[in-house]
């Protein structure tokens, strides 16, 4: 499904004052593609997820997904449209610590009322193709960082989203697992006909994206369109 916001403009409340997060941001995003998001710290990147996940709603301007405006949407809606067609991978996304790798993957079925004959073999599938098939018994504490990242990776596909969120997945890992991750993101957004949104800090993952934007105190402009 296409993602597209058109002219959203996003502030926070600031004591008697307004912060402005996003200003004017026009951005498409279509399906099997990565779009990479990069700016400096407190530039709106993350804002800007948390408006395409309806999570915050814009002050003006419109979120449309697969040509429906989400922004018309009342709050049940949204949260419906959440939960089947969005799948949220943040920088807080934390997994829970006494569960195994494929709990935590269940555990999000189960919340959103999936049988476990429907959702175990699902979350297999996945874990398998985050290269994880053989550390589904494993807790947090077990796992690499970059194997923690893949498991939060499966578990936002667990919904089978058409949207894929992602807010700077590599941040906690090192240059050739960041780049892992990335190239991981970019199989599944093909495989799957995702359209993926990345927010990145590191300039070396511009290269794996079909479409490189960048913000600067809120404003967006395209950096490059492969
Ligand atoms: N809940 C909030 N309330 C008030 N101001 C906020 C809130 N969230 C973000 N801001 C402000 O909005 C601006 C954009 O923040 P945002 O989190 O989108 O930046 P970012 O690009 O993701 O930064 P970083 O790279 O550090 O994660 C910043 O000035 C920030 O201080
Ligand atoms: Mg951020």
């Amino acid at each position: 499904m296409t993602l597209q916001l058109d002219d959203v403009t996003l502030t926070y409340p600031d004591g008697a004052q307004r912060v402005t997060a996003l200003e004017g941001v026009s951005l498409t995003a279509e399906p099997g593609t990565l779009t990479a998001v990069t700016g400096p710290s407190g530039s709106g990147k993350s804002s800007l997820l948390a408006v395409a996940a309806t999570l915050v709603a814009p002050d003006s301007g419109r979120v449309l997904l697969g040509g429906r405006d989400l922004s018309a949407l009342g709050p049940k809606e949204t949260a419906t449209v959440r939960r089947e067609r969005i799948g949220i991978i943040f920088q807080s996304s934390n997994l829970l610590a006494s569960l195994t790798a494929i709990d935590q993957l269940l555990v999000l079925a189960h919340m959103n009322g999936t049988p476990l004959s429907v959702a175990r073999p699902r979350a297999t599938e996945l874990l398998d193709a985050v290269g994880l098939a053989d550390q589904a018994d494993r807790r947090p504490h077990q796992l690499s960082g970059g194997q923690r990242q893949r498991v939060t990776i499966a578990r936002g596909l667990m919904n089978d989203p058409a949207l894929l969120l992602v807010d700077e997945p590599t941040s906690a890992l090192d240059s050739n697992r960041g780049e892992a991750v990335v190239q991981l993101l970019r199989r599944l957004t093909a495989e799957r006909d995702l359209t993926t949104v990345m927010v990145t800090h590191d300039e070396r993952h511009r290269d794996s994206a079909d479409q490189v934007t960048e913000i600067v105190d809120g404003r967006l402009r395209q950096l490059a369109d492969r």
